[in-house]
């Protein structure tokens, strides 16, 4: 995510832009077989709940052949398709390293993978979280797009002091977004599709509420980082998404947010478009 960092210089190792060599070479049997399982419960899950563009960019950057993609090969077909590139980066990265790679249509990805016992969950974003849950969309022109967008956009933010609400639109669209599709609803975030609990949850459990996307209304809600979201946004298309923020001059939203409480993560507001007022007894439960 790019709201969080541990560095203020890059590791030794890394290049003056925090990159660092994927050593694809490297990766153990051990490790492509963890990439293949969890490819392999996805692959199958993913139908009927991801997005068409989400699918369709598993299918075109053929994420489906044996073990951990290599990033140049991965690349290669990205730049014939978009024009974006996946470089490794040694976990997070601040974020005007963040912004400028984006802005550049260079997408920083974790190089490593998770445990075989951290299947279900890990805090970090690891190689499975970024190329399979971020990488298809990339392959999407319009959410191509956006996310250079949002680089640029990042870069602008900072100069505002207002990263808290940019990262909140991120969270809630690149991560946990779903959209309307003729069929019904269906997962783009990159933080659902890569979780095969949330996969579920996002699209089936009563608990979280879905609410239609309204820019301001999107960077006012707060989030939860540790557990399944208690609230989702539902875009009618990325046409549509794309038009609602690049057409946007975010600086004076910014100032008006400033003078604006901030939204409870499970509220459900006058004015919202309310999909499903979800139940939240699943994060009930837990508190
Ligand atoms: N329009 C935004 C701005 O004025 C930039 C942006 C576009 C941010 C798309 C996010 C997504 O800062
Ligand atoms: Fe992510």
């Amino acid at each position: 995510m790019s709201d969080t960092h541990v560095l203020d210089s890059p590791p030794p190792g890394a290049a003056a832009d925090w990159t660092i060599p994927q050593h694809w070479d490297r990766y153990t049997p051990e490790e492509h077989a963890t990439w293949d399982t969890l490819f392999a419960r996805q692959a199958k899950l993913l139908p009927g709940r991801a997005s068409d563009a989400y699918l369709r960019g598993l299918d075109v950057l053929k994420l489906s052949k044996p073990g951990i993609p290599d990033f140049e090969e991965l690349s290669d077909r990205l730049m014939g398709l978009t024009g974006w590139q996946v470089v490794a980066v040694p976990g997070l990265v601040p974020d005007e390293v963040f912004f400028d790679h984006m802005a550049n249509r260079r997408f920083v990805a974790g190089n490593f993978i998770r445990r075989p016992d951290q299947l279900d969950y890990l805090q970090e974003p690891d190689v499975f979280h970024d190329v399979f849950g971020h990488v298809p969309m990339l392959s999407d022109p319009v959410f191509a797009d956006y996310l250079e967008a949002y680089g640029k956009g990042g870069q602008r933010a900072m100069q505002h002091d207002a990263l808290k609400y940019l990262g909140r639109l991120y969270w809630y669209t690149v991560e946990f977004g779903l959209i309307q599709e003729p069929e019904g609803l269906r997962i783009y975030g990159a933080g659902i599709v890569s979780s095969s609990a949330e996969s579920r949850f996002a699209l089936d459990d009563p608990s979280p509420n879905r609410l239609g996307f309204d820019l301001a209304r999107v960077m006012r809600t707060e989030y939860r980082i540790d557990d399944f979201q208690q609230n989702y946004f539902v875009i009618p298309s990325f046409d549509e998404l794309l038009r609602a923020t690049v057409e946007t001059d975010f600086a004076p939203l910014y100032e008006e947010l400033k003078r604006q409480p901030d939204i409870p993560v499970a509220k459900i507001e006058p004015g919202d478009e309310v999909i499903t007022t979800g139940t939240q007894e699943y994060a009930l439960a837990k508190a």
